[in-house]
């Protein structure tokens, strides 16, 4: 008998890769009858899409056992003309944007319709709780198979290994956009090894429960990790400090050719909302933005434990001396895109931007049967991805809580019409129910819906991440941060060397 968990992570049903051409509603039902359909996962990111005016079924998949402990109480859905009752304990930009939304905010413990939760409530309050029917909350139960760097590492990892074996090397590649990690203290001796087959490369060291580059630091040589060695006991933990042997890090080969604009290296944040697991559902939003180091980019010895030059967070940069505040060190992900266009030209970007929504995919395919799909939950993740001089994207890691706080008005902005982008995706309100599946809602397009979803295209774009999608002024102006930024410029406005009016958007931390 399957006990609870395996039947919630519905270890039964086949892997929800399929492929076909029809709508995601008709190879599912096709997958449904045939039972395991799996196919080579690349053609799905290749195939001919539904045409958008063709309906499709977003419902959570029969097949697929999703949360039900026990029968539901009597449904309390709220008519229409209530307003949603929320609870959060955010009083950032999400806040305003569901006020500003016409939402009411509650602290009852479980009187309300949608709970803007941190993880903490979700690891040690969801398993206790039953939702109703209409109830809505914005973590899967265990989205740190995705979030968490060790288990998105070991995800990837034995994805890769099932492709290889079912469909070969070439398609096993595809899914090669985590640099080589290994998780310590349980495969040192793994790393041992491969540290040996490339003397003099360069790897860097991340606590799997850390962010904002807490903890992070970079090593050349196998001794710089041998005192940290010493307290190994095999026990591999990840959230807390101080218990049961040494805090358990992944070591990562750092990317020693990152792309550069004025000789800084940046990575890119993007958002990414994830409906369902079951069909796959992924909508991913046009504006996001990348990070600029404040220091030029230098892979020298001597700069090795410089984290201003090799760290991009915000977090690290903001105590540069060369950060100037009110400034920040963000450049919009439209004018990353413009910028590298007239440096290598529209295909090789579009390329570029393609691979990356493809590498977004790929990973949440990666854990899809490890999820604990439920039709209560989406999540807004945070990705953290970097480009290399051959302009190949390396997801660097996956946030679960990505920072929406701003400080800026213009962050501010960006940050509120992304919230409302995802509150219309999501639809507390119920204006779509029974509706098509909309491939656009605001700056969101949907990219996975069982399969890959190719919009209409009105330009020579194939991936519309980093288009043009306006930021409107959000209700509320915000004194704390004095005068916003000017217009974006085009060069990067970093450090305080730089020209220029400023960058639109400002420091603020995200993880
Ligand atoms: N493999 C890597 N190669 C090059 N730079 C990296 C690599 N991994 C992380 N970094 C740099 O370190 C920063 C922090 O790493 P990240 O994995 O995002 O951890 P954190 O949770 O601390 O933000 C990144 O924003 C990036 O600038
Ligand atoms: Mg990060």
């Amino acid at each position: 008998m399957l006990s609870r968990t395996d039947r919630e992570r519905g270890s039964s049903t086949p892997l929800s890769i399929s492929s076909g051409s029809g709508s995601a509603g008709s190879s599912q039902s096709k997958r449904e009858k045939d039972g395991d359909s799996r196919q080579i996962p690349d053609k799905l990111l290749n195939r001919p899409s539904p045409s958008p005016s063709t309906p499709i079924s977003t419902t959570v998949r029969t097949s697929t056992p999703t949360i039900s402990l026990l029968p539901p109480p009597a449904v309390s859905t709220p008519p229409a003309a209530q307003p949603i009752r929320f609870r959060t304990g955010s009083r950032n930009t999400v806040y305003d944007v569901m006020r500003d939304r016409g939402w009411k905010e509650t602290d009852g413990d479980m009187d309300w319709d949608f709970f803007w939760a941190d993880v903490h409530w979700v690891h040690e309050t969801f398993d206790h709780v039953y939702l109703q029917e209409h109830q809505r909350i914005n973590h899967f139960r265990n989205h740190y198979e995705l979030t968490r760097k060790d288990l998105l590492v070991k995800n990837v990892k034995r994805m890769i290994k099932t492709i290889e074996k079912e469909y070969g090397k070439a398609e096993a590649l595809k899914f090669d956009f985590l640099s080589p990690s290994y998780v310590l203290p349980g495969e040192h001796a793994l790393f041992t090894e491969e540290f040996k087959r490339n003397p003099g490369s360069v790897w860097i060291m991340k606590p799997v429960g850390k962010a904002q580059g807490k903890g992070i630091f970079l090593i050349n040589r196998i001794s710089q990790i041998a005192g940290w060695r010493k307290d190994v006991r095999g026990n591999v933990r990840g959230e807390k400090d101080g218990e049961d042997g040494p805090e358990a890090y992944i070591v990562q080969r750092y990317i020693e050719n990152p792309c550069l604009i004025g000789g800084k290296k940046f990575d890119i944040r993007i958002y990414v909302l994830v409906t369902s697991y079951y069909p796959l559902t992924v909508y991913i939003h046009r504006n996001g933005f990348c990070r600029f180091s404040n220091t030029q980019f230098s892979m020298q010895a001597k700069d090795i434990s410089n984290m201003y030059i090799h760290a991009t967070n915000v977090a690290i940069q903001k105590h540069s001396p060369n950060y100037l505040s009110g400034r920040g060190c963000k450049w919009l992900l439209r004018n990353l895109k413009l910028y590298l266009t007239t440096q290598y030209g529209a295909k090789a970007v579009d390329e570029l931007f393609t691979e990356m929504e493809a590498s977004v995919v790929r990973s949440l395919m990666s854990v899809q049967k490890v999820m604990i799909n439920d039709k209560h939950c989406f999540e807004l993740y945070g990705y953290d991805i970097l480009i290399d001089q051959n302009l190949k994207p390396w997801v660097l890691e996956v946030n679960a809580s990505p920072s929406l706080t701003a400080e800026t008005q213009f962050d501010y902005d960006l940050k509120h019409a992304m919230l409302q982008d995802c509150f219309d995706v999501v639809d507390l309100e119920r204006r779509h129910t029974g509706k098509p599946t909309r491939t656009r809602v605001g700056g969101f397009d949907l990219v996975y819906n069982d399969g890959p979803v190719r919009h209409e295209r009105t330009s020579n774009y194939a991936s519309y991440l980093g288009c043009y999608q306006p930021i409107p002024r959000a209700p509320r102006t915000k004194k704390r941060f004095g005068n916003a930024p000017g217009p974006l410029p085009l060069t990067p406005t970093c450090g305080k060397n730089a020209s220029g009016s400023g960058n639109g958007l400002a420091s603020g931390g995200p993880r």
